[in-house]
């Protein structure tokens, strides 16, 4: 027998209709995911902590015809997380999508930093994940939801850095951690998590590369020497994997984190 998603695959990608919510909205990924849900028509509650770069995000997916809600919080504690759930179930009535798109790093060697920074790290990373995890999925649970959550992994969840990455390269293991172990003590309620994990792409974090500073120079020129296809990523790149995990298409995929690097996993 032929089913309905094989006589029209492109259905496994349809999210018209569906409620997400985004953290870091006003960041590379966070942006172009926001565009590039909105832009199927899903219904979009973006969040961060800086108004005039959300707005400006906002109005670009006005653009494309989304209906947005904006909410002017990072998730640093549980009642932000559940501020940005409830302007979503106010606007929308439901939530279907939890990206956690708001991230951060501070490089610096061990023995020179300070243990403030690498918490400060640990605690946009990891915290924020956890914090919005809770609040949503207790959401979904309740209400028999079968959510879908994506949150942002890196390379460096799996490879050392020798640019003082301690604060980071942690940070993204214990997402990768997050990522498998949320999908198992969820999957009886058909919630799937997965992650991206991508190399070095264009963004606020990775600007300190693209310019005169020289460890960011010779950061950048490391990353790009071990790429097999032979350049840094841009936050377009990702989207495909972002949409994949997102929509329909991935109902048997759960606790995963994908690699979109150019290869650099690879070898
Ligand atoms: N760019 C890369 O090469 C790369 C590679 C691998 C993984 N990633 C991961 O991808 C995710 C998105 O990063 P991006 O590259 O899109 O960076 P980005 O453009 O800097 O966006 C990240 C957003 O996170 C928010 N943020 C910054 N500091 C924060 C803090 N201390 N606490 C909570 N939120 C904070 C910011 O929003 P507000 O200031 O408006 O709150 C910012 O817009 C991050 O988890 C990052 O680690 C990036």
């Amino acid at each position: 027998m032929i089913t309905e998603s094989l006589k029209n695959p492109l259905s496994l990608f349809d999210v018209r209709g569906k409620s997400a919510l985004i953290t870091g909205a006003s960041g590379a990924f966070g942006r172009a995911t926001a565009l590039t849900l909105g832009s199927l028509g899903v219904n979009l509650t973006l969040a961060s902590g800086s108004k005039a770069e959300l707005d400006a995000v906002a109005d670009e997916c006005k653009s494309v015809g989304a209906k947005v809600e904006l909410v002017y919080l990072r998730p640093d504690k549980l009642e932000d997380a559940e501020a940005m759930l409830a302007a979503a179930l106010k606007a929308y009535g439901r939530l279907d999508m939890l990206v956690v798109a708001s991230g951060f790093n501070k490089a610096g060697f061990i023995h020179e930093m300070k243990y403030e920074d690498w918490q400060s790290v640990m605690d946009a990373n990891v915290r924020g994940e956890w914090l919005m995890a809770k609040a949503v999925g207790t959401y979904w649970i309740k209400e028999k939801i079968r959510g879908k959550m994506l949150m942002m992994s890196s390379v460096r969840g799996r490879h050392g850095n020798i640019s003082g990455y301690t604060a980071y390269c942690a940070s993204k293991g214990a997402t990768d951690s997050l990522t498998r172990v949320l999908a198992t003590e969820w999957a009886k309620h058909g919630i799937t998590v997965n992650s991206i994990a991508p190399t070095v792409f264009r963004s606020k974090l990775t600007a300190w590369m693209y310019g005169d500073d020289e460890l960011g120079q010779a950061t950048k020129a490391r990353s790009l020497s071990r790429i097999p296809l032979g350049r840094l990523g841009e936050a377009e790149d990702l989207m495909g994997m972002a949409l994949y995990l997102l929509s329909p298409a991935s109902d048997f995929c759960t606790g995963q984190v994908m690699y979109v690097d150019g290869g650099f996993t690879a070898g």
